[in-house]
């Protein structure tokens, strides 16, 4: 009901409002939190952590976990500039972290997949409404993905993928680096005006930035590391993606 009521105002009033790149319908209306301006947040609560491997706890394959799995893609999707970052806070809305989205999303927490308003947003039958804005919606496994962490509590949850082992053998583009690069990278780094002038969809992007040493680069940087305004990639991830880049950055 309260964005038809939107619409029917944003009617009158919206025409003159629409130029930056994330203007959009309200779907959210909570205050954001103005102390927050770190954009990085994610550290405390039940399943928080500091380095985007858990707390120690080991993955459990039936269970979906927001630090690992959910916010990654909101990063990845949501918080380029103009967006839903601390900076710019895009009608309020800021996903930056398990903090920032209970405190700007209204409905967040509902475990209901029919009143969850981040839900809501991405499923949207209206593209004018849908998120992220003027943009093809989630890929459905992300959504499927989102749906069962609202299914089991929308908790702030994180677990240590890489317990006590890291095989870095046996790492392809299409078993690894395409996921990897898909849920972490792609939201800024592809379409028609990528991030940066960067692109990075596809295997001949990526080999380009791999091969002349700014695929690794970027991700060990200690300040402006990729993906931007995230979660640093953790140790063995990192290590698996310089396995593929010195094997020759194959299309395997
Ligand atoms: C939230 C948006 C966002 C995400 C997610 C993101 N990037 Fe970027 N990226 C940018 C922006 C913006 C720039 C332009 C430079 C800057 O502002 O730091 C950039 C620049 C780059 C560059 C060029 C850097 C240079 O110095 O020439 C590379 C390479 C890159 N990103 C790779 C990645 C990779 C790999 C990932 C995933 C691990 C990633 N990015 C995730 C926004 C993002």
């Amino acid at each position: 009901m309260r964005s038809i009521l939107f619409l029917m105002l944003c009617g009158v009033f919206c025409a003159g409002l629409m130029f930056p790149s994330c203007k959009h319908d309200s779907v959210f209306n909570v205050e954001p939190d103005p102390t927050d301006t770190t954009g990085t947040g994610g550290n405390n609560g039940n399943g928080g952590n500091n380095g985007g491997t858990g707390n120690g706890v080991l993955c459990n394959p039936d269970s979906v976990y927001f630090e690992n799995q959910i916010l990654p893609i909101l990063i990845s999707n949501c918080t380029e500039s103009g967006c839903h970052n601390a900076q710019d806070r895009e009608d309020g809305v800021v996903l930056t972290s398990y903090q920032n989205l209970v405190a700007t999303v209204e409905n967040a927490t509902l475990n209901d997949t029919h009143e969850n308003d981040l839900l809501k947003a991405l499923t949207e039958d209206d593209p004018e409404d849908r998120m992220p804005y003027q943009k093809p919606p989630l890929p459905q496994e992300q959504i499927n993905l989102i749906i069962r962490w609202v299914q089991q509590g929308a908790k702030n949850n994180g677990c240590n993928e890489n317990a006590g082992q890291c095989d870095v053998s046996n790492v392809t583009f299409s078993n690894f680096v395409q996921p990897l690069i898909q849920t972490r990278c792609q939201g800024c780094h592809s379409g028609a005006a990528p991030q940066g002038g960067i692109n990075l969809a596809g295997h001949a992007a990526v080999k380009t930035v791999a091969d002349n040493g700014k695929l690794y680069e970027v991700i060990t940087r200690t300040s402006n590391f990729m993906p931007k305004g995230g979660q640093k990639l953790d140790e063995c991830t990192t290590n698996k993606l310089k396995a593929w880049i010195d094997a020759g950055a194959l299309n395997n």
